[in-house]
């Protein structure tokens, strides 16, 4: 079965408790229930993880290389500085999906630019915890058109 990485960022562990007028209640906890079952009715697996530190973020990238169809990253913070992300992305020649609890887009000037993002396929963002279920989707998606290729 296809095996898809998701990956969360800096913080995304303080999720239920940090700044809920932007990313609600729910925890990473749930999220992981959620991105189980999405995968469950796409027929894919999946590996949710999360870290606060970059160079294990990068690592887990690398990952993909060998072990997985796809990836699904919340870089959270990283997202708007990380070069280095960015350059760990590329390096992976497999579909990639950014995602999103808050639209960074509606938020501060800092937030409104993604570094990360021009390695992936494309965003998904401002959809609250539901936005991992959609990228999941996505990911099928655009593994199974790769595949067809
Ligand atoms: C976030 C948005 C980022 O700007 C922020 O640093 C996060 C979470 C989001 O999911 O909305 O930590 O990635």
């Amino acid at each position: 079965m296809e095996k898809v990485l998701i990956i969360n960022g800096p913080n995304l562990n303080l999720l239920g408790n940090r700044e809920k007028n932007f990313y609600g209640k729910t925890t990473l906890n749930n999220i992981k229930l959620i991105c189980e079952e999405q995968c469950r009715k796409n027929k894919i697996e999946c590996n949710f993880l999360q870290t606060n530190h970059e160079g294990e973020l990068i690592e887990k990238i690398h990952l993909a290389t060998n072990d997985y169809a796809g990836i699904i990253i919340n870089p959270a913070a990283y997202t708007h500085t990380s070069i280095a992300i960015l350059d760990a992305l590329r390096a992976i020649n497999k579909p990639k999906i950014e995602v999103h609890i808050s639209n960074i887009y509606a938020r501060e000037d800092y937030r409104r630019k993604s570094v990360t993002s021009e390695a992936v396929d494309g965003i998904i963002c401002g959809f609250g915890e539901k936005g991992y279920a959609l990228a999941i989707d996505a990911i099928k998606n655009l593994i199974h058109i790769k595949n067809n290729d």
